[in-house]
């Protein structure tokens, strides 16, 4: 048992309520008390405790989407237009996921994306894996992790064993299943995956109850496509696949396969209109929206205004480097509190934290994303400036590293005075 304190603890509770001087104490399992840090020294004698000056804790944020295994992309892939940047990832592939890029090894590429995780006080990832290169690497770390095995293939001849493929994937993955090691199942996209792949791995995910997750009406192109299987993605299949082929859905069409499913993630819509978003609300679906990336590839950001109207959680992700310079949250954070110029900005900067806390494991059955006591011991510390009251800006301003962050009640990472950010 131990106790740790800040000027700040920062509940990201429906109510935003912030304890100042606050302090929680806690096991390896859950959190024990939460109360003002005085108050727990003189009620828990004798227990360790350690308080942060200038600090505010969070729970440990949430990054519900990347691709740990695209973290060695810097400077491969053509940016600023969606359909340029899928062309450079075809014609890359081979080269992309080569063992030894520029003398770094992929192994080592992850290992640094995983600390650029850690250090922005990430405790919980939600990662998309393409080839299952990155699931010994990612069950040996700290973090938590929903591995979501991605299946892709629109080629009629190849679907069998692209399902076998997929199968084998996740049953490794069962291998490594855990209390913070969760198998999950990721659909690419409804431009990328044929309706009767679709149809075999979701009966697989609603079998299993597993969490799944998909990128959905992510750019214009895909929007055409799915409304008259015209523009982009009709020389795409043409020039990629030699095939002249309509697409397998509607945006309504696609959503219909995930009435029955629980807990899925859809990743961007930026081109969803109000029917989908109402679909999606209705199934209880979360947004998670990738600012830099979508910047990146689409020039265009999601409007939160529009989720807000159908009562669907924004959630904040980095997406993989493939489409980001890095897997830091905190950035990604800092530069959506900069994009979003039309937000006021203290309740922004709030919305954006509780994107990456809260809202992340809203209408789910982990005991995460808000301090409450039962929930499990997950916290980042951030350093701020010295202020009466919390401002949330300031940390999403601020604080560019964690100065610590406990999983299951461990210090997973310390960093000392001289590389703190303030
Ligand atoms: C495929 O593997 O069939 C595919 C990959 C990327 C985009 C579209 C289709
Ligand atoms: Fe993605």
């Amino acid at each position: 048992m131990q106790i740790i304190g800040a000027d700040f603890v920062v509940l990201c509770d429906a109510e935003f309520r912030v304890f100042k001087r606050g302090g929680i104490c806690f096991d390896s399992k859950e959190i024990l008390a939460i109360d003002s840090y005085e108050g727990l020294c003189a009620q828990y004698k004798g227990v360790p405790s350690q308080y942060f000056e200038s600090c505010a804790i969070t729970p440990a944020l949430a990054n519900l989407h990347l691709h740990l295994e695209f973290s060695q992309n810097a400077g491969l892939l053509h940016f600023g237009n969606f359909g340029k940047w899928l062309d450079s990832v075809l014609e890359n592939r081979e080269v992309l996921m080569q063992e030894n890029l520029e003398g770094i090894s992929l192994k080592t590429a992850m290992q640094q994306g995983i600390q650029e995780c850690l250090q922005s006080g990430v405790g919980f990832v939600g990662a998309v894996s393409s080839y299952g290169y990155d699931l010994k690497i990612l069950a040996d770390s700290p973090l938590r992790v929903l591995y979501f095995n991605e299946v892709i293939g629109s080629k009629a001849g190849v679907l069998d064993f692209l399902f076998q493929n997929f199968l084998a994937r996740l049953e490794d993955s069962k291998s490594f299943q855990s209390e913070s090691f969760i198998p999950a199942v990721a659909i690419h996209s409804p431009y990328s995956v044929h309706s009767k792949l679709l149809e075999k791995v979701l009966e697989v995910a609603r079998k299993e109850n597993l969490p799944l997750s998909v990128h959905f009406l992510e750019s214009l192109a895909e929007k055409e496509w799915l409304e008259s299987s015209k523009g982009y993605f009709k020389s795409f299949f043409k020039r990629f696949f030699g095939e002249e082929i309509t697409s397998f859905y509607s945006a309504q069409s696609f959503l219909e396969f995930f009435k029955n499913t629980k807990n899925t993630y859809f990743v961007h819509c930026l081109e969803a209109d109000s029917l989908a978003l109402e679909t999606i609300a209705k199934m209880q679906g979360k947004i998670i929206t990738c600012p830099k990336s979508n910047r990146l590839l689409n020039s265009k950001l999601l409007n939160p205004r529009a989720l807000e109207r159908y009562g669907i959680p924004l959630c904040l992700g980095t997406d993989g480097k493939s489409s980001n310079d890095s897997l830091s949250l905190l950035d990604e954070l800092r530069i959506a509190l900069f994009a979003y110029c039309n937000e006021p900005l203290e309740s922004f900067a709030r919305e954006l934290l509780l994107s990456v806390t809260r809202n992340a494991f809203l209408n789910t059955t982990f005991k995460l994303g808000s301090l409450q006591v039962g929930n499990l011991a997950d916290f980042a510390v951030f350093k701020i400036p010295k202020t009466r009251e919390f401002l949330a800006q300031n940390l999403i301003l601020y604080a560019r590293w964690a100065n610590a962050l406990y999983i299951n009640g461990v210090e997973v990472l310390k960093r000392n005075a001289e590389t703190n950010n303030l």
